[in-house]
């Protein structure tokens, strides 16, 4: 899902006053010359880029280099995301004797890929000789977007780099989606947690600020339905812009005495769709799963779900931990919830009319076989026709 470009970009920031304070706060620690680095994680959309790209008003206040990199599994070579942070925007003439040791190696490691074992291993070592080195002049910030995507060798160089502490004289911000779950990031943000990494975890926006979000898009107060709409999307700003350019783009939106408000449903069934494709990425398993579950309602019982699909409990849970991780749906005690009804929804109007029925007609029989009430039973059996 890219980010940089989209539209819908509001300014400043809603609802993140405390999570801003907090990375200016750390920002000023590394101008004073200390190392500090921050995993800040959070679902897709929920605004990670917005809020390290706010970073550079204040690094530019403080007079502080600013190096960013974003990584992404199309872009997955060795080192591609180190070379995009630190070696790109020098360009030829502005680099010294390490960063064109280092793109010499990378131009060999790139031309023969099997043969440059060693290769790679000096790569390794320079470019941790240059992040440890890049503060000597002045303090700086780097930040290092999806690293959830990041090529093996640039994690393999930040977990190196962890084992000595923080980068000298940096600011350094990891930003990284939950899921998917890799072994090699895994073991990076353990070795970064145990030398003193701040964790940061961005959460959706509260009710309030996502209607305040939505007025801004829209630059208007909002009506009662385009707020129920927005109340489904559990405050995440990706789902609040699509929510808002979607109507628009149906023309669904009409102002009355100066609220603008929505105004018929035809417009839901493309939402529907653009929200299914903002959560391709959690794979056809965890999408097939989720859409079962979403016959059960919002919040349910997972070993509902089960018996449900047919499966074992354990084999359901395996798949729903990365739902769980990605924030789709959250843990309740013995129940998971969605995290945004607006998803659910998707999924469930996603599910062909037969399969939808075959699994109420399962649900009535999984639900009355744990103890359901009979009128929930019945509504599942309605729907089963
Ligand atoms: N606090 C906010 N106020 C206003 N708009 C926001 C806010 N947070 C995010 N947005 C908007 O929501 C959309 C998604 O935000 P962003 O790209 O920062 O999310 P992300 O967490 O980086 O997502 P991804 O995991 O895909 O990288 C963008 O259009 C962004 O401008
Ligand atoms: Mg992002």
């Amino acid at each position: 899902m890219s980010t940089a470009a989209e539209p819908g970009r509001t300014w400043p920031l809603v609802g993140r006053a405390a999570e801003l304070d907090d990375l200016d706060d750390l920002l000023s620690t590394a101008a004073d010359g200390v190392g500090m680095t921050v995993l800040l994680e959070g679902e897709a959309g929920v605004g990670k880029t917005s809020l390290v790209d706010a970073l550079r008003g204040s690094a530019r206040l403080l007079d502080v280099e600013l190096l960013t990199a974003r990584a992404s599994e199309l872009r997955n070579w060795p080192f591609a995301l180190l070379s995009d942070a630190l070696l790109v925007r020098s360009g030829r003439a502005g680099r010294g004797p390490v960063e064109a040791e280092l793109t010499d190696l990378l131009d060999a490691i790139y031309a023969d890929p099997v043969r440059s074992v060693a290769r790679h291993d000096r790569a390794a070592e320079l470019f941790a000789a240059l992040l440890r080195r890049h503060g000597d002049s002045r303090p700086w910030a780097l930040v290092l977007e999806d690293v959830h995507e990041a090529d093996a060798p640039s994690l393999e160089v930040l977990l190196q780099l962890a084992h000595e502490g923080a980068v000298p004289r940096a600011l350094v911000v990891l930003t990284m989606r939950p899921v998917p779950y890799r072994p090699e990031l895994a073991a990076a943000v353990a070795a970064w947690t145990r030398a003193g990494a701040r964790y940061l975890e961005l959460r959706p926006l509260n009710a309030r600020a996502t209607v305040e979000l939505a007025e801004n898009l829209v630059g208007s107060p909002v009506g009662p339905s385009l707020r129920g709409t927005l109340a489904t999307t559990g405050g995440n700003p990706r789902l609040v812009a699509d929510v808002v350019r979607t109507a628009r783009a149906a023309g669904a939106l009409v102002v009355t005495d100066g609220v603008l408000d929505s105004t018929g449903v035809a417009w839901l069934t493309p939402l529907d769709e653009v929200v299914r494709r903002r959560i391709e990425y959690l794979g056809p398993e965890v999408l097939a799963l989720l859409g079962q579950a979403s016959v059960l309602g919002t919040s349910f019982v997972i070993a509902d779900l089960a018996s449900l699909v047919g499966d074992p409990v354990g084999d359901c849970w395996r798949t729903l931990r990365h739902g769980l991780a990605a924030g789709v749906v959250r843990a309740r005690g013995d129940r998971l919830v969605f995290g945004h009804d607006l998803v659910r929804g998707a999924l469930y109007n996603g599910l062909e009319p037969d399969q939808r029925r075959a699994l109420h007609a399962r649900a009535a029989w999984a639900l009355r076989q744990a103890g359901a009430p009979p009128q929930i039973v019945t509504a599942h059996l309605e729907r089963a026709r």
